[in-house]
């Protein structure tokens, strides 16, 4: 199968709504990470979607819709603090889980009886969800457990000859994945840390709970069991400059050891092979997971030093960086 990049546009998103409707899968940019879609009506190219990527059949997909549409179709009950975060942070990087009513086919929730729907705030995902009209099934569109893509670059070297069509919105500004949220008690919980944090919901709605399963413990999102964000190289975690010395030293094939670390840690490193994270947490969610992508392709070794900022988005982004680097 040949795949085609294309801009965004009336022509190219025509295209989409035809291979949408016909069955088969389209990548669309988001402001977190590019999706790789489905019609979610559609059971038989929802299933298509697992074997793209490789997916485990038991971690279910997001339901992406554009800013207009009634979500009463979708979900059978929305809390009121649902509303207002709804109303406080949509379209955007949050996504929330509801009580299924049961319209999408099932293999989206992967037979669970909730759904998560996700508005993204891109453009250019907001017009190709319009265009399509269908509601989007839709994970990270990358190789099941290798790095999220946020270009269009990353995707077609993960998906080339698997999907027909990527649609280029440029690079994803977030660059981690959404917030997914449990709205189906009487307290929401994070189930996966992203760039709408713990905090910025207890603002707005005063109480929030993250799950964090023990050892052993059921987990109430299934992504969480498996292994993500694999660079396709060998990889260290380390808690500061220090230890990534020490370990550095030890060494005896030192060429091809890059760093991955927030500028402030690299200034101390001055000389040495570098992917540098940025100094902002928001820089650093940016250019994670193309540091990563950077890094695999010139690294034997990333040795990962872990960022000092841990509140805010950075809960999400070090919760990525110790499933990339660590075992
Ligand atoms: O930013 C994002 O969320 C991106 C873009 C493309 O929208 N999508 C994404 O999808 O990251 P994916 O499939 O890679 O991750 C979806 C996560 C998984 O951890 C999955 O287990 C969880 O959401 N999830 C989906 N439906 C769920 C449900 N009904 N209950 C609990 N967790 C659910
Ligand atoms: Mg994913």
């Amino acid at each position: 199968m040949q795949t085609e990049i294309l801009g965004i546009n009336e022509k190219s998103l025509n295209l989409a709504k035809n291979i949408i409707l016909s069955g088969r899968t389209v990548v669309f940019p988001t402001e977190t990470v590019y999706g790789l879609g489905a019609n979610a009506y559609d059971e038989f190219a929802v299933e298509s979607i697992f074997n793209i990527k490789g997916r485990p059949n038991d971690n279910p997909l997001i339901a992406h819709v554009h800013k207009d549409y009634d979500i009463s179709e979708l979900v059978s009950y929305v809390p009121e603090y649902a509303k207002k975060l709804a109303k406080a942070f949509l379209p955007g990087p949050l996504t929330m889980v509801y009580k299924s009513r049961g319209t999408v086919c099932p293999a989206v929730s992967c037979g669970l009886d909730t759904l998560a729907i996700r508005i993204p705030s891109h453009n250019g995902a907001q017009s190709f969800l319009r265009k399509v009209g269908v509601p989007i099934a839709a994970p990270s569109a990358n190789i099941s457990k290798h790095v999220s893509p946020t270009s269009a670059e990353h995707v077609y070297n993960d998906l080339k000859g698997r999907v027909e069509l990527i649609l280029d919105g440029g690079s994803c500004s977030g660059g981690i994945e959404s917030t997914v949220l449990d709205c189906t008690g009487d307290v929401p919980i994070i189930l996966r840390s992203g760039l709408i944090s713990r905090e910025m919901i207890e603002d707005k709605i005063g109480v929030c709970r993250v799950h964090s399963p023990k050892a052993g413990e059921r987990v109430l999102s299934p992504g969480m069991k498996y292994r993500h964000y694999t660079p396709d190289c060998a990889t260290m975690l380390c808690a500061d400059v220090e230890e990534a010395l020490k370990a550095y030293e030890e060494l005896t094939d030192k060429e091809y050891v890059y760093f991955m670390c927030e500028d402030g840690a690299a200034r101390k490193l001055c000389g040495k092979n570098i992917l540098n994270l940025g100094k902002t947490d928001i820089e650093i969610a940016a250019n994670l997971y193309a540091k990563l992508r950077e890094g695999e392709k010139k690294a034997r070794l990333i040795i990962g030093i872990l960022p000092e900022m841990r509140d805010g988005i950075m809960a999400g982004v070090i919760n990525r960086f110790i499933k990339a680097c660590g075992n």
